[in-house]
């Protein structure tokens, strides 16, 4: 989408006018630009039809101009939720044929955050995974981009100005992750997004990618990624993201963690057949890392952050790891694998101990780590357990900023006694039940949550973890996109790190 702002005085193919609900004049200013008859149209469609309802829209065809009234509800019951949506579903309802350039024009009672909701909400909506799509490959490219004219009064510009500039830097990184999840598995594999970041970090001044390929983890003692993905033939690795290296070298920096399988078919413990290919979609938390670093980098953040994916195909084969096996890791417990397809906290067990070593400020995980969370939360909510309830506080209202919730979820003594109860291991992968599941996975993964300078007695490092399953895609209540990867906690994560 490209864009600019502006004062309230051209208009372009079509004008958006987002009105609220109540007021039966259009406010000063917002017809300016138009043509008489498209004045006396607009104003008898105030008079009559429109009512500003939130949700309501009413299009209006002049002789030079489409004029589009969107309705925002009650000005005092505006949200960011009730903000973006609109913005999201004004750009999905308006069709390239009638015109590329768009006025947006904010008038009376708009703020600077409520207008950057609604654009924001207009640029996460505005894309497409037509790659493979050849008739809507062409007619995008023929189309091309959006061109948006932001109107609002001449106070509001420079800040309105800085804030998209803002907002485009992070909905790059929300489609970025979208991208990569998109991406159909037989393209994206475990080395394909390694070198994928590491292209994305060719041309860029002060970010880092490091890879640990497959030789690369069997010295490190990586056996957690090793056994996961040893059933492949496309080897798994470590993705190893710096923004800003130089930086806050004396302070402690947020270090984020993603769950990369890149596509998961249970391996042994095979999963049914129906809907297996969603399981392309299980390396959003690696997805949303990638996706974050180049938010961050995309609007200028100073600070360090590191971010680790962990990357393997989960596949059956002669070669591939069994229930039954034992399995030791890059901390040093070992794990009893009782099901194969419990397999993304084997790889984010090595994950979460290599993020100790940086000595982070805090340690968070994005996982789509089990059925179970879709369950409890549906599409609605991403389940967050923390050791730290400051963080977990944090990150909740991080993510209500964002209207990306995620919902505060029992860490209990009983799960973790439940995941060591093993016989012949320090750990084992699976609870004893299938009760509480998404509980119990969380429960594994703290206990590979190193304490500060790994000290045996010492205090474990702040960690939370996002289980991502029912958010990561397939949600029709999310107006942010229209299928597929929806990109979740880009933003949620950008504001925390950036904001706090
Ligand atoms: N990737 C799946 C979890 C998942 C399920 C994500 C549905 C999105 C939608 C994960 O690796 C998995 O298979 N988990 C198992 C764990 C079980 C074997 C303990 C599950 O949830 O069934
Ligand atoms: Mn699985
Ligand atoms: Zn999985």
């Amino acid at each position: 989408m490209d864009w600019k702002v502006s004062e309230r005085e051209e208009t372009g193919d079509v004008l958006v006018l987002p009105l609220w609900e109540g007021r039966n004049k259009p406010a000063n200013n917002a017809l300016s630009g138009l043509s008489r008859s498209s004045v006396i149209n607009a104003k008898s469609a105030f008079k009559s039809r429109f009512d500003g309802k939130a949700g309501s829209k009413l299009s209006l065809w002049g002789d030079s101009c489409r004029v589009v009234l969107v309705g925002m509800g009650d000005i005092e019951k505006l949200s960011n939720k009730v903000a973006r949506d609109a913005g999201a579903k004004t750009i999905s309802s308006l069709s390239k044929k009638d015109g590329t350039n768009l006025t947006v024009r904010f008038t009376t009672g708009w703020t600077l955050d409520s207008m950057l909701w609604f654009i924001e909400g207009m640029m996460l909506r505005d894309y497409a995974f037509v790659k493979y799509r050849s008739k809507d490959k062409k007619e995008r490219e023929e189309q091309g981009e959006w061109s948006v004219d932001f109107q609002a009064s001449a106070r509001y510009l420079s800040e309105l100005n800085s804030g998209v500039s803002r907002i485009v830097g992070r909905v790059e990184g929300v489609h970025l992750a979208r991208d990569l999840a998109n991406e159909p598995p037989n393209y994206l594999y475990p080395m394909s997004y390694a070198e994928r970041a590491k292209d994305w970090a060719s041309d860029k001044q002060n970010v880092k990618v490091e890879v640990y390929d497959w030789d690369d983890l069997q010295k490190k003692g990586m056996y957690g990624l090793i056994n996961v993905g040893k059933g492949s033939s496309r080897k798994p690795c470590m993705v190893l993201f710096t923004i800003n290296p130089n930086a806050d070298i004396k302070e402690k920096v947020p270090c984020i963690v993603g769950k990369g399988i890149t596509f998961d078919t249970g391996g042994i413990s095979l999963k049914p057949g129906a809907s297996m290919d969603e399981m392309k979609y299980d390396m959003h938390g690696a997805a949303t890392v990638f996706g974050l670093m180049h938010a961050l980098y995309a609007t200028g953040h100073r600070g360090r952050v590191q971010g680790i994916a962990c990357l393997a195909e989960n596949m059956p084969s002669a070669d591939a790891y069994r229930p039954g096996d034992v399995i030791p890791t890059y901390s040093g417990k070992t794990i009893e694998v009782l099901n194969t397809d419990a397999e993304g906290r084997n790889v984010l067990a090595d994950g979460l101990w290599k993020a100790g070593e940086y000595d982070p400020s805090y340690i968070i995980d994005l996982a789509t780590l089990t059925g179970a969370v879709v369950v409890s939360l549906g599409h609605e909510a991403t389940g967050l357990w923390s050791n730290d309830s400051k963080l977990q506080e944090k990150v909740h209202q991080a993510g209500n900023e964002e209207d990306e919730i995620a919902w505060k979820m029992p860490l209990l003594p009983a799960f973790e006694k439940e995941m060591t109860g093993s016989k012949i291991a320090d750990v084992r992968n699976l609870g004893k039940s299938r009760w509480g599941g998404a509980n119990t996975a969380a429960a594994f993964l703290k206990q590979f949550v190193p304490n500060r300078n790994f000290e045996e007695e010492g205090e474990q490092i702040p960690w939370a973890h996002l289980d991502i399953a029912g958010t990561a895609w397939g949600a029709d209540t999310n107006a942010m996109v229209s299928h597929g990867a929806t990109g979740i906690h880009v933003r949620t994560l950008h504001t925390l790190i950036t904001k706090s």
